[in-house]
């Protein structure tokens, strides 16, 4: 792999996920550590984290990596990513310079570019990421982009995997509200990694709200939250924003929040979410802190789905 640009960049989805499970059980740490020692990642960011900024930290630690963090327009100059650009306004550097410049510091880097929300057509061409993976000549790696967000897919595969005694679980990604627009990112990922696995997913979300049909194509979307719940093993809820009318937002908090009564129709179902999580209008605090709930292990998966997507970059594998 040259770059981890999206899930369709892993070859055999059901054996990548069973080596993360393996570094999970902390096989082979120690000569890794010793053999990646002296390699240099370069972690960018143009929005916040928690998560992926912590997680990747760790997993380039338990590699041996040193690791530098950027954060675009804090601490660096701001970008410029358009060709042949006049650059008399406010961006200093241009990407081109810039990611040419941090491959000569670092042996990897890894880029995090929200969709803005406000410019479909900017935000599905992934001008940021794929500008990055032009001009670096260094393998790059994608820590949420507008539309994807793999390495966050990868554990929450791992999390049913651990978690599932059937092979085929049935799982529903069910739209929750949100005070602001939410980008697709997430469950964009999420769809591709169900499908991949063959488990059984429905889709749940209110009129208006479908995603981008390329990527819901086959599966069911159901407009009734309440009947969506019935007999399903996992119920992973995210916000987005609509696709139709891009980046408006519904906040139809009483009906679409996920409470006791609606994990009450499920088969004793598991309660995901992939964190940052507004308590008590995505979900109830009883729904969140309940022991069905997985959202720790599946933030505590970010750190091996992250050692395994830098080890096979560094690879080239
Ligand atoms: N889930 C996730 O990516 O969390 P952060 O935004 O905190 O990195």
């Amino acid at each position: 792999m040259k770059n981890f640009f999206s899930l369709n960049d892993i070859t055999d989805i059901k054996k990548s996920i069973s080596e993360i499970m393996d570094l999970k059980k902390g096989n082979d740490y120690n000569s890794q550590s010793i053999k990646y020692r002296g390699k240099t990642i370069g972690l960018i960011f143009f929005n916040p984290s928690l998560r992926t900024r912590m997680s990747t930290f760790k997993a380039s630690k338990n590699l041996g990596l040193e690791t530098f963090f950027v954060n675009i327009s804090e601490n660096t100059w701001s970008l410029e990513f358009e060709d042949g650009k006049i650059m008399n306004a406010s961006n200093v550097e241009h990407v081109k310079d810039a990611a040419r410049v941090i491959s000569q510091y670092c042996d990897i880097i890894g880029v995090r570019s929200f969709a803005s929300l406000k410019n479909k057509k900017k935000d599905l061409s992934e001008h940021v990421l794929k500008s990055f993976i032009r001009y670096s000549t260094i393998p790059v790696f994608n820590m949420e982009s507008s539309t994807a967000h793999p390495l966050q897919a990868l554990s929450d595969i791992v999390t049913i995997k651990e978690t599932s005694i059937k092979k085929r679980p049935k799982v529903l990604l069910t739209w929750a509200p949100h005070i602001k627009p939410l980008a697709h990112a997430v469950p964009n990922s999420f769809i591709r990694a169900m499908k991949k696995m063959n488990f059984e997913l429905t889709i749940s979300n209110p009129e208006g709200f479908d995603l981008d049909k390329s990527i819901t194509e086959g599966i069911v979307v159901n407009n009734d939250q309440c009947d969506s719940f019935k007999n399903v093993d996992y119920v992973y809820a995210k916000n987005w924003c609509s696709y139709q009318n891009y980046g408006k937002v519904n906040r139809d908090y009483d009906s679409w929040t996920i409470d006791t009564n609606k994990m009450n129709l499920t088969n004793n179902g598991k309660f995901m979410h992939c964190l940052p999580i507004r308590r008590n209008v995505i979900a109830t605090d009883k729904v969140i802190d309940h022991p069905n709930s997985l959202i720790l292990k599946q933030s505590e998966n970010r750190i091996y789905s992250a050692q395994y997507i830098i080890k096979k970059l560094l690879e080239n594998e």
